[in-house]
């Protein structure tokens, strides 16, 4: 089976840029890849998407339940036959989005982390771009028109970046995505040559 390769990282960590850089990359160097992000474009990420919009709206184990459906469909309309077909795929999030996020609404990561692991396939590499708060939120605040509640965000949000840090496991990598992004990405290419980057 081709490779999975995710990232993951709090919002407004480089993330989304990095993984269309990294897959922009793989395609030019002839390999066989796909984008996809978490939550999906399906119906259902639409509505996830819409929902965190409207806080509170809905109960914590609810929105857990509705990111497990997405990423179940993910998996078995997307993500598996990619890789069943040879083609790298490149994920914008995936289930350590649930373990950190819902964690940090007050869930258990390593309950959440199990849930998934029954269904979703394990990644082969996973950067987890590490940036302060302060910068993301900086970040944030330039990308878009409003940051709204902003304290409260920046307090959930150290929350999830703890999580992120905590996690451990031997396809996890930590980078430091608080330089510019081009250095970030340089050092995300590096990793990935160590780890025996395919030739096409
Ligand atoms: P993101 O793709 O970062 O949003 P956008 O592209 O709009 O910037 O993800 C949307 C939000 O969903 C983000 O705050 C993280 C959250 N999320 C979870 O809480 N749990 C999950 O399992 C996933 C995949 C995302």
């Amino acid at each position: 089976m081709a490779d999975l390769i995710v990232f993951e990282g709090i919002d407004g960590s480089g993330k989304t840029s990095l993984s269309r850089m990294f897959h922009d990359h793989l395609l030019a160097s002839g390999i066989a890849a796909a984008w996809l992000r978490e939550p999906t474009d399906s119906p259902l990420g639409d509505r996830i998407r819409r929902t965190a919009q409207e806080n509170d709206a809905i109960s914590i184990q609810e929105e857990l339940e509705l990111f497990l459906a997405d990423r179940r469909w993910d998996v078995e309309n997307n993500i598996l036959p990619a890789l069943c077909s040879g083609t790298t795929v490149v994920m914008d999030r995936y289930y350590y989005s649930n373990a950190c996020y819902q964690g940090a609404r007050g869930l258990d990561p390593e309950a959440i982390l199990r849930a998934n692991r029954e269904f979703a396939p394990e990644p082969d590499l996973v950067f987890i771009i590490d940036v302060d708060v302060e910068r993301a939120l900086e970040r944030i605040g330039r990308s878009r028109a409003a940051v709204a509640r902003l304290f409260e965000k920046k307090d959930f949000l150290r929350k999830v970046r703890a999580n992120y840090l905590a996690l451990r496991g031997p396809n996890l990598t930590l980078i430091d995505g608080n330089p510019d992004l081009e250095r970030v990405f340089a050092a995300v290419l590096r990793r990935y040559a160590r780890n025996g980057a395919p030739t096409a």
